[in-house]
């Protein structure tokens, strides 16, 4: 069973961000799965690395319509984005140096980073991008 299950709760109203969301919860479980069935350290790796990459180019592309819209709550939102970025990284370090049993720390910071990052500022630009589409 997957650990975080795409819900219409989850949906910000604004479906190109809904389906990359989409694809990082795919990306998340992925992750989770091959923790929670033993994989090897260098399997679970691959699947960190894929997630983190995603994630970055799902900022990207979240910052890239925010600029594009004249988003105002721009930089704040940007700030989050360069907090997780930099807390999973460090995350990733001290997994690639051999701290493996960061998986107990690692899923559930990500779960609950995305989650509340979805409900929270995704919604209000979700929100914004809606209505300028309107
Ligand atoms: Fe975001
Ligand atoms: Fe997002």
């Amino acid at each position: 069973m997957a650990l975080l299950e795409w819900s219409d709760d989850l949906s910000v109203g604004y479906g190109p961000i809904d389906e990359q969301h989409k694809k990082l919860i795919d990306l998340f479980n992925d992750l989770d799965a091959a923790i929670g069935s033993g994989q090897a350290v260098d399997v679970i790796g691959g699947f960190l690395e894929e997630l983190i990459d995603y994630t970055a180019w799902h900022f990207r592309s979240e910052e890239r319509l925010m600029e594009a819209h004249g988003y105002p709550d721009a930089l704040a939102h940007k700030v989050q984005h360069v907090d997780l970025t930099e807390q999973a990284e460090d995350l990733q370090q001290r997994f690639l140096d051999g701290d493996h049993d960061l998986a107990d720390t690692l899923v559930p910071f990500l779960k609950d980073w995305l989650t509340n990052h979805i409900m929270q500022v995704d919604k209000q630009l979700g929100a914004f991008l809606a209505a300028k589409a309107a």
